[in-house]
């Protein structure tokens, strides 16, 4: 069932959803809630209201949500469910900029809602908007009485990422929200902490007894992340253009998957201890001098190529990218994580749009044996063990090791023993979202970000971003779409005589 306590119920509450008309919303939002309705997560007093800049009825509106479930939810019983939906629905449009008309009728609608529905004037207010718009709309908000927890009543904010450009804007951000806002009423989502592997990580490593001991500097040699894309920028090259790879994936997305690998075991599984842990992990790890970025990071922008048998443009030619972008859609790092545990384990991580294939996963490179007693294996045939954790697609665990070459002479070959979600769980339908939206409305905030994260996040990556804004790449485009990335990221292990594991 999604992966949500089951004991747990929702408290009657109403969503209100700020750029309800876009895509986020249609592509996540709306099939998250549905699935959540389907599992029976969503409370029978609960509403919707949709706030966007178009001028739209309620009615209107329900008319695209039906359509946008039908294109992007895996229905089970269309009309019942979708009607469901439709009949707590509503909708208010306007200019966010205006500071009086827009949030008085949403004070309204709200007010109606609640009072016709019975709902009590529980709210979560979900950011879909543009960063740069965050402060100003939850100010706007809270100074039309809509932010405050009162009468045992709770008010609470979602926010998309990303949650600022660089450390400054990041710190000014967390600062100018709380302002008007407690640290317990901002959600600070990251989508990758509601995937089922991702959370599975914390289980496999403190749930089971026998990897634990070996999971440190004494056995691991190294750590490698990758989170690899064949899909191009997809229409959202105006914002592709002013992020890039790096900001975009890395401190948030992929740092969730280095701190949730690296971290100590948490007093317990609650919202503060495991952040405690979490944040530690960004603490060690060690910020770049320029020097090192020359050395340890790795940008790369696509040229034109083929994946899956079509040829695919540059990403210069992309719709709404500049024709000389120097923006890089493609980065890696060699990470130190400099506590008592990792001390000389690099964590290698990488991510890139346009690679060869669709592919998330961490994989623990476990050291040599100490002493080869079989001789008669060649050593390229010498078996090293891994564990492979693949968080998309085919979800599941590989532990990679030597087994005997059956026949008269001891030789020795690599084989791999499986686990694969789907062959043992029933397959759910889930867009990563379900278990944050049910975390926010049970007031659980475990699996979101809080402000020491996303700064200690930023305070590693903003180095980095400032070399590489300072020095313009000089062979962009360095890989060709479909495959693996640049040349550079290839002898960044390397040269430690390393390797990356690609999909098959
Ligand atoms: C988003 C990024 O946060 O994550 C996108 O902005 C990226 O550029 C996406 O494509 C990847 O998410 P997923 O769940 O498809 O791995």
């Amino acid at each position: 069932m999604n992966g949500m306590p089951e004991s747990k119920q929702a408290d009657p509450c109403v969503m209100v959803i700020f750029g309800a008309t876009g895509d986020l919303t249609k592509r996540k939002l709306f099939p998250a809630l549905y699935n959540l309705a389907i599992d029976g997560h969503i409370p029978e007093t609960f509403a919707i209201v949709g706030v966007g800049r178009q001028e739209l009825s309620s009615e209107e509106f329900r008319g695209q949500m039906a359509e946008n479930l039908k294109q992007f939810a895996e229905l089970e019983n269309s009309s019942n469910d979708i009607s469901w939906f439709c009949e707590r629905t509503f909708y208010t449009g306007g200019d966010f900029d205006d500071d009086k008309k827009l949030f008085s009728d949403l004070k309204s609608l709200l007010s109606e809602v609640t009072a016709s529905l019975r709902i009590p004037e529980n709210y979560f207010f979900y950011l879909a908007i543009p960063p740069a718009l965050f402060a100003d709309v939850a100010r706007k908000v809270v100074k039309n009485g809509l932010g405050r927890q009162e009468n045992g009543n709770w008010r609470r904010f979602i926010f998309e990422k990303p949650f600022g450009r660089d450390l400054q804007s990041a710190r000014k951000l967390n600062a100018n929200l709380l302002k008007i806002l407690k640290e317990n009423q901002i959600y600070r989502i990251d989508h990758y902490l509601g995937k089922e592997t991702v959370q599975n990580l914390l289980v496999f490593r403190f749930g089971n007894s026998i990897f634990e001991p070996i999971w440190n500097r004494n056995y691991v040699d190294h750590v490698q992340i990758t989170v690899a894309e064949e899909l191009g920028v997809e229409g959202r090259g105006g914002y592709y253009d002013s992020a890039g790879a790096l900001r975009d994936m890395v401190p948030n997305h992929l740092f969730q998957l280095v701190t949730l690998t690296a971290m100590e075991p948490p007093v317990s599984f609650q919202a503060h201890p495991v952040r405690d842990e979490q944040v530690k992990i960004l603490h060690a790890m060690k910020c770049f001098t320029p020097e090192e970025v020359e050395r340890s990071a790795v940008r790369g922008q696509y040229g034109a190529g083929r994946i899956d048998g079509r040829s695919v443009p540059a990403y210069r030619g992309e719709e709404s990218v500049s024709p000389d972008s120097n923006t890089e859609t493609f980065a890696a790092l060699a990470l130190s994580i400099d506590n008592w545990r990792w001390a000389d384990v690099p964590f290698y991580i990488r991510t890139g749009k346009r690679l060869g294939a669709k592919h998330s996963s961490i994989v623990i490179q476990f050291k040599k044996a100490p002493f080869v007693l079989f001789r008669n294996t060649p050593i390229d045939r010498l078996t090293t063990n891994r564990l492979e954790l693949h968080i998309q697609p085919d979800e599941g665990i590989t532990l990679h090791f030597g087994a005997k070459i059956p026949g008269p002479i001891v030789k020795m070959g690599p084989v791999d023993m499986d686990f694969n979600y789907v062959d043992h769980f029933e397959e759910q339908m889930t867009t990563g979202y379900e278990r944050l939206l049910f975390d926010c409305m049970l007031g659980d905030a475990t699996l979101f970000q809080r402000a020491d994260m996303v700064e200690a996040s930023w305070a590693v990556v903003s180095p980095i971003l400032d070399v590489w804004a300072d020095q313009p790449p000089e062979d962009f485009p360095n890989y060709s779409a479909g495959s693996w990335g640049p040349a550079k990221a290839d002898d960044l292990l390397a040269r430690e005589g390393r390797k990356w594991k690609n999909s098959d």
